[in-house]
């Protein structure tokens, strides 16, 4: 089964990357990021210490995950209502990086994120896809960005969602989530071995869009 991961910081593009090859090549796919960022949004409305582990693990493992046959959609549930909406925010963020250097929980969700791969194939977007949790991938890409892009990016895609952010705001928080995910010691966010680096600095996703299927159809 064809398995593309696509691994980077916050707002390098990542996430638009994957659902439009998803849509392109008729692909699955997987924002792993969706995944702690509810984990830490439930923990959050029902007042959970972000430190209770076992808490956090049973919030996982709760959560349903619907899969729509033919979209890059995924409805998220958890009892019984739709939480996709509420999951955006960049504190919701924070929480979800803060909890993600918990190896036990990340040991819990491995299962969960390797279900999305369902024939013909997969779309894996995150911080350890091709490092930890599909490490066989056939195709992996790592994007990287400066910091004021990213921060550009992520200040676009929050007001789309009507979330109104500053940038220099933003700036700090990102580099603080990135410093964080860089350097916590369960699955880091590392460039694995085998992945192709795009910078996305000045490109349009089309521009991302085009060097990654050049490369996708040189591996085939
Ligand atoms: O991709 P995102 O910004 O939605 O991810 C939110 C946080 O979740 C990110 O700062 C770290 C964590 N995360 C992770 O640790 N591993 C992943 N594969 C995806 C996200």
């Amino acid at each position: 089964m064809l398995i593309i991961t696509i691994d980077g910081p916050s707002g390098v593009g990542k996430g638009t990357l994957a659902v439009n090859l998803a849509e392109e090549l008729r692909l699955n796919y997987l924002n792993s990021g969706s995944i702690y960022r509810s984990i830490a949004y439930i923990a959050e409305i029902n007042s959970i210490n972000l430190n209770n582990t076992e808490e956090l693990i049973n919030i996982g493992s709760s959560i349903i995950f619907n899969i729509k046959p033919d979209s890059h959609d995924v409805e998220i549930i958890y009892e019984g209502k739709k939480i996709n909406n509420f999951i955006f925010s960049e504190e919701t963020a924070k929480r979800a990086s803060k909890i993600s250097s918990n190896k036990k929980l990340r040991l819990s969700l491995v299962s969960i994120q390797r279900s999305f791969a369902k024939e013909p194939g997969l779309i894996a977007e995150g911080r350890d896809m091709g490092s930890v949790i599909f490490p066989n991938a056939e195709i992996k890409f790592f994007l990287t960005a400066n910091n004021e892009t990213k921060a550009k990016r992520r200040l676009n895609q929050l007001k789309e969602k009507g979330i109104n952010v500053s940038l220099t705001q933003l700036i700090d928080e990102l580099n603080e989530r990135d410093k964080r995910d860089l350097t916590r010691k369960a699955s880091p966010l590392i460039i694995p071995d085998d992945a192709l680096v795009i910078e996305t600095d000045n490109k349009s996703i089309k521009d991302v869009k085009k060097e990654a299927i050049k490369h996708i159809n040189n591996c085939n």
